[in-house]
């Protein structure tokens, strides 16, 4: 869509650039042809300003605290559906009919199994190896397993890689979870719904009967909804931008999960609940509210504020409600970390330096103490987000390869180092 033409004066000389609206939110100026006309970049860390593409999938209002997927806000998928309608969703566009939801359950379900030669690989890694370190090379040593999914030119081989990533991604990270505690692997049961399927692969032992708790199901399902996807994000940026060069969806996929590791990003729910205990009573938060205003201290309170909402996280909310579920579902009726976040919550909202500053609980301040009540360590949290964003990764991926305006990604800079000077040999430096 192309709509109007906005004149900008660069250097004296006016410019025409296109503006495109999109079909809800901020119109964009297109700046492609910026350098041909002016000899200028456009300067922007961080892409605070920057579309890098179209997307049809994902849309968020930071200022309203709204997220869609495919039109659909965050809440009624979480409330209704289950991840895999969710995954449907994200690949195909649309909600799935009973048949066609059947069918794709069982399409993923029959993938679940990794190559047996896979449990070799595990063996190469340390005991005390992070779990992320593990699913970084795992996933991207399945492209040297699967060889018949890699060409991305065919839409047939793209789809059965979508397929077994999504199916293969809660097996390798239970493996990875299984290989650091020394308990031998489970392998997938297929009459499982896939969640169910999970926690049983993580916490069922060969010499036991394990029963999976519905509860904690429908809870981590709903976690893995609101984690899906989140539009052009620092992984899904780095996901498209691997894609870009053609490289298979194994390797982009591993190349996510990278980013996805850091503390300011998927790190964050593993930041925060390492925060909650460290504050460890509520008396002590107001010195970690001074220590987060503080400028010259490095500290900031870990699960707030958000590059783009600037409103409550709609997926704090439904957070939030789950992490009370599971904790009465499991009988915790005083957990001092739920009672310093809530408290911590409270005073943060209002503060007038997280009020001017639109600084808002976002999703990870509740995911650590759910997560860590069901029984998984600190480690597994990233690992359990990128489970869930694996779907968004590959939908977002599918749609750049489809896109026939698509190219090689290619930022530029501003050199602000040394112009161009001499060599000079050893004996005359100093
Ligand atoms: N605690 C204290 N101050 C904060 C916080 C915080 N959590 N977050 C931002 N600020 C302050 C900054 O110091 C800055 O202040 P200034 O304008 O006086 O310099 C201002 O708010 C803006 O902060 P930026 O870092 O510029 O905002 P940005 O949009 O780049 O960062 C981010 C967003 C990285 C999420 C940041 O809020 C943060 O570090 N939060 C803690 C980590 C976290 O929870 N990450 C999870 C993100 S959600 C996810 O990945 C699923």
């Amino acid at each position: 869509m192309q709509d109007t033409i906005s004149a900008v004066t660069v250097d004296n000389k006016s410019v025409e650039l296109a503006v495109k609206d999109g079909t809800i939110g901020p119109s964009v100026i297109d700046i492609s042809k910026l350098y041909g006309q002016t000899g200028m970049f456009t300067y922007d860390p961080g892409f605070t300003s920057t579309a890098a593409c179209e997307s049809k999938i994902t849309y968020i209002d930071g200022d309203a605290g709204v997220l869609l997927y495919r039109g659909y806000p965050i809440e009624q998928l979480a409330e209704h559906g289950d991840f895999l309608e969710t995954c449907y969703l994200l690949l195909y566009g649309e909600l799935p009919t009973a048949a066609q939801k059947a069918d794709f359950d069982y399409r993923v379900t029959r993938h679940t199994m990794v190559h047996d030669q896979m449990n070799r690989f595990f063996q190469g890694f340390r005991r005390d190896a992070h779990p992320m370190a593990i699913m970084v090379a795992c996933v991207g040593a399945l492209s040297a397993f699967y060889h018949d999914s890699t060409d991305i030119s065919d839409p047939q081989q793209r789809m059965i890689a979508s397929m077994r990533m999504i199916a293969k991604m809660p097996t390798l990270a239970a493996m990875a979870y299984k290989y650091s505690i020394g308990q031998p692997f489970v392998y997938p049961q297929n009459d499982l719904d896939y969640t169910s399927n999970f926690l049983r692969m993580c916490f069922a032992v060969p010499c036991e009967e394990y029963k999976v708790n519905p509860v904690l199901s429908r809870a981590l399902d709903r976690i893995f909804i609101l984690h899906a996807d989140h539009e052009q994000n620092a992984s899904t940026s780095t996901v498209r931008l691997a894609g870009s060069s053609g490289a298979n969806p194994f390797a982009c996929i591993a190349a996510g999960i990278a980013c996805l590791w850091g503390p300011a990003h998927g790190g964050a729910n593993e930041a925060a609940l390492k925060m909650l205990k460290e504050i460890g009573t509520p008396d002590r938060i107001p010195m970690y509210i001074a220590k987060a205003k503080d400028k010259n201290d490095p500290f900031r309170l870990m699960g707030f504020g958000h590059r783009v909402y600037k409103n409550y996280d709609p997926r704090a909310r439904i957070m939030q409600k789950t992490t009370h579920e599971v904790l009465n579902e499991l009988g915790i009726k005083d957990d001092p970390l739920l009672d310093v976040a809530v408290e911590l919550e409270q005073i943060a909202l209002k503060d007038e330096y997280f009020v001017e500053k639109k600084l808002y609980p976002n999703i990870d301040f509740y995911s650590g103490i759910t997560l860590k009540a069901m029984g998984f360590p600190t480690s597994m949290f990233t690992v359990l987000f990128a489970l869930a964003r694996t779907v968004g990764w590959i939908a977002q991926w599918s749609e750049m390869i489809e896109d026939p305006s698509q190219r090689i990604g290619r930022p530029r800079q501003l050199y602000v180092g040394t112009p161009q000077r001499q060599y000079v040999t050893e004996a005359y430096r100093g």
